[in-house]
């Protein structure tokens, strides 16, 4: 119900105290955890509430303060992290050259005009053509997954003048009406079908399958305008297609001038122990949307990242033919450019490459000793998923964990398949306290049994 002005005043007056503390009492923070509560009840969504309720011990838990390592709650609780924000803390916790770029930017200016000349994003989109695999050029900022993907998708009917899309069935491409046409997950579809017409989903890694469903599309005259795949599916628990699967969807889409779009929104960006997933593969798209830790852990930002044929149609006619206000602004670029100065500087790739083989021998024997409940363990660099013999049982490990201090979450609304998915910085210390712990949960949710 609306209040009036000055109650409204007061109230964002409380909030923007909040903000600037730095502690609280016992009694503020039970004060401030009980309002937190009822806002989320009221004004959010009780059932997230419920949801997490689930999954751990204790919903109440307020974020508070993050470290490079890790972060404590209100409550003064350190967790590590073993589910880095699901992607987008790749470089740690607030790194401090990022932090700090961004500080430098905002001492300046926060947010663009959007009509004189924006240097941030220039100089990112020049660090994104240079990193970049094949001959992707031109890069459209913005600030979700989502858009990256709505994005391409536009992109990709423009410089084809076909309208008609491929994706894997099981695919996570987001949920704004273009992107969730191809979202494999009916739940999420169903009250809002149809979406895009002519989205063909295929069984993702057969490669059988898709070149008939190409052909039977060519004979037909249906045609797809590109193909677009995560090239590990993350969302639906980390599967992991054969090793020949991308070069020869590369030849086909090359065959029937298809354009390939690699949805790196997840594995991008270092996460599977490549800068690119595609490098694994040595396989160059058409375009390629990032997201997530592409603002360094610190700021929204995402792109889309494309050949100079795939910009040409879509914005060199009319630069207005797809816009955002927000997006790539000077602040998320800052953020963007130390990002990947770290990323590079610090070898994040390969980090998660070493961390996530080692990681991967370590959870590979508790899943021999435990198999009744951990029926596999799948992952490459650090994007790994254990997998439960039921939903029951995953949320029993992650509330047993999230006990010991060690944050795991679900696949949104399916705990059979957990991921790990930490910060590429996380130190050897805190994998090893993660796997006593693993260890230890194991060993809780088998006595119960
Ligand atoms: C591969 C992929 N694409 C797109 C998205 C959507 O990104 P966002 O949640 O930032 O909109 C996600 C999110 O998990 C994703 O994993």
């Amino acid at each position: 119900m609306r209040k009036t002005e000055k109650e409204v005043l007061e109230y964002s007056q409380h909030a923007i105290d909040i903000i600037a503390k730095k502690e609280m009492t016992k009694e503020e923070i039970e004060a401030f955890t009980a309002e937190v509560v009822d806002n989320f009840n009221n004004f959010v969504n009780p059932g997230t509430l419920e949801y997490r309720k689930s999954a751990a011990d204790d919903y109440t838990s307020i974020e508070w303060i993050d470290e490079k390592d890790g972060f404590y709650d209100l409550k003064g609780r350190k967790y590590i992290d073993w589910l880095g924000g699901f992607g987008v803390f790749s470089h740690g916790h607030r790194h401090p050259k990022v932090v700090e770029t961004v500080k430098n930017q905002l001492s300046k200016q926060a947010l663009g005009s959007a009509e004189l000349l924006d240097g941030n994003r220039s100089m990112l989109a020049k660090i994104l053509a240079d990193v970049t695999p094949g001959d992707l050029k031109y890069t459209f900022f913005t600030s979700s997954g989502t858009e990256a993907v709505e994005c391409a998708l536009k992109m990709a009917m423009m410089a084809t003048g076909r309208h008609y899309f491929i994706t894997g069935t099981q695919d996570f491409h987001g949920k704004s009406l273009g992107a969730l046409s191809l979202t494999g997950k009916g739940v999420y579809r169903e009250p809002f079908l149809p979406m895009l017409q002519g989205v063909r989903h295929v069984p993702f890694g057969d490669f059988d399958y898709l070149k008939k469903t190409v052909e039977s599309m060519a004979y037909i005259g249906e045609l797809p305008a590109a193909m677009i795949f995560e090239p590990i599916e993350g969302e639906i628990g980390v599967i992991i297609p054969p090793d020949d699967y991308f070069p020869k969807v590369r030849e086909l889409c090359d065959e029937y001038d298809i354009l390939l779009i690699a949805d790196e929104v997840q594995t991008g960006l270092g996460r599977t122990g490549k800068l690119f997933a595609v490098d694994h593969w040595d396989v160059k798209p058409d375009i390629l949307t990032l997201a997530k830790a592409m603002g360094g852990g610190v700021m929204p930002l995402s792109a889309c990242v494309c050949t100079e044929r795939c910009y040409e149609k879509f914005m060199y006619d009319n630069p207005w033919m797809h816009s955002t206000t927000t997006g790539g602004n000077p602040l998320a670029c800052a953020a963007g450019i130390a990002g990947m100065n770290v990323m590079l500087e610090e070898d994040l790739s390969g980090q998660a490459a070493e961390k996530g083989a080692y990681l991967m021998e370590k959870l590979a024997v508790l899943q021999e000793k435990y198999k009744d409940i951990m029926v596999e363990i799948r992952g490459k660099g650090l994007l790994i998923v254990m997998v439960f013999c039921d939903d029951e049982k995953g949320y029993q490990v992650v509330t047993e964990m999230f006990g010991r201090g060690v944050l795991l979450s679900g696949t949104e609304t399916n705990a059979r398949c957990i991921r790990i998915e930490p910060p590429l910085t996380i130190t050897y210390e805190h994998i090893d306290a993660g796997l006593a712990a693993l260890e230890e949960s194991l060993a809780a949710v088998a006595a119960k049994a």
